[in-house]
C-alpha cells in the first residue's frame, strides 16, 4: 500500500496497542496536548500481543496502522513496547511522512536512576526476546555501565485485560516478577508494557515487601512518549489550535462494552467505543455505542 495524502493540523492522533494498555500512554498525552482529538484501537481480539510471534505482532501492527490512516490521523502513538519492538521500522518505512512514536522500556532514565548499577525490567516474553530490546539494553549498558535484569511476564497483561488490578491473583503473579529481581540486587524497576502502570500499586508494595526498607524507583515512560509526540507535532507544525474541546473516540476489534468499562475505570472517561471487525482489515462493523 502507498502513503495516503497527508492530513492537516485539524486530524487526529491515532493511539494504539493491543488491549487497554496504550491506555496509559493515552493520559499523559490527554494531559500535555489537550486540543489534540485522539482515536484509541484497542486490539483486544489478539491481545495478548507478549507470546505471540513477532510475525504475527508485526501483521496486526501493521493492519492497524492502514486502519488509523483510513481514519485520517495525522501522527500515530505506537503506545505498545511488544508492537514498537516489532513493527515501528516497517510502519515508518511504509508511511515516510507520518510522524509516528513508539514506546520502548526506560532503560537510559532507569540506567541515570539506579544507585546501585541494577536496573529490572518488566516485559513481554516478546520485548525481551525482541532485537531491537537487546541492541537498547547493549548499547545503554555499554554507555553506563548499568546492569539489567530482565524479567518476562507472562499473564500479567492478561490480569489487567480482565480488569484484575488488585486481586490476589494478579498480586501473586506480580510477586513472583517483581521479588527476584529486587533480590537480586536492582533498586530500580522499568515498567515495559503499557499495561504495567496500572498495577503500580501492587508493584510498588511487591517490591518495597523484597527490599527490606531500600528505596526502589519505578520508571514509567508515558509522559517522555507524550512530550516525544508534542515534538513532533511542533516540527511539522501540525499541532491544533483549536480551542473547542477536544474529542476522543476509540476502537475496538474486542467488546466495545469491556473497553468502555475501561475507559471509565481507568481514565475515568466516556468516548464513544466501535467495534471493528478482528480480521486482517479491520473493517468498522458497527456505528459508535
Ligand atoms: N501493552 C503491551 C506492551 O507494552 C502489550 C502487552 C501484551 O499484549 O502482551 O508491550
Amino acid at each position: 500500500m502507498t502513503e495516503t495524502t497527508p492530513t492537516g493540523a485539524n486530524a487526529p492522533v491515532g493511539v494504539f496497542d493491543s488491549g487497554v494498555g496504550g491506555l496509559s500512554v493515552l493520559r499523559p498525552i490527554r494531559a500535555l496536548l489537550p486540543h489534540e482529538d485522539l482515536l484509541y484501537f484497542a486490539d483486544s481480539a489478539h491481545a495478548p500481543y507478549g507470546g505471540k510471534s513477532e510475525a504475527e505482532v508485526a501483521a496486526r501492527a501493521q493492519a492497524i496502522a492502514a486502519f488509523l490512516l483510513e481514519q485520517g490521523v495525522k501522527a500515530m502513538v505506537v503506545a505498545c513496547n511488544t508492537a514498537t519492538a516489532v513493527a515501528i521500522d516497517a510502519i515508518r518505512k511504509r508511511y515516510p511522512s507520518l510522524p509516528v512514536v513508539g514506546v520502548e522500556p526506560g532503560l537510559k532514565p532507569g540506567a541515570a536512576a539506579t544507585r546501585c548499577g541494577k536496573v529490572g525490567v518488566l516485559a513481554t516474553e516478546g520485548t525481551l526476546a525482541s532485537q531491537r530490546f537487546q541492541a537498547l539494553r547493549d548499547q545503554i549498558a555499554a554507555a553506563t555501565g548499568a546492569q539489567f535484569l530482565a524479567m518476562p511476564c507472562p499473564g500479567l497483561a492478561d490480569q489487567i485485560e480482565k480488569g484484575e488490578l488488585r486481586s490476589a491473583a494478579t498480586a501473586a503473579l506480580v510477586a513472583r516478577f517483581v521479588t527476584p529481581l529486587i533480590r537480586d540486587g536492582a533498586d530500580t524497576l522499568v515498567l515495559g508494557c503499557t499495561h504495567y502502570p496500572f498495577i503500580l500499586p501492587l508493584i510498588e508494595e511487591s517490591a518495597l515487601a523484597a527490599a527490606d526498607g531500600k528505596d526502589i524507583t519505578v520508571i514509567d515512560t508515558g509522559t517522555a512518549v507524550a512530550r516525544q509526540l508534542q515534538r513532533l507535532l511542533e516540527q511539522r507544525a501540525l499541532l491544533n489550535a483549536q480551542t473547542a474541546p477536544s474529542a476522543l473516540a476509540a476502537f475496538t476489534t474486542g467488546n466495545s462494552a469491556s473497553l468502555s468499562r475501561a475507559c471509565e475505570r481507568l481514565l475515568q472517561l466516556s468516548p464513544p467505543v466501535m467495534k471493528v471487525d478482528a480480521q486482517e482489515n479491520c473493517q468498522p462493523e458497527a456505528k459508535f455505542v
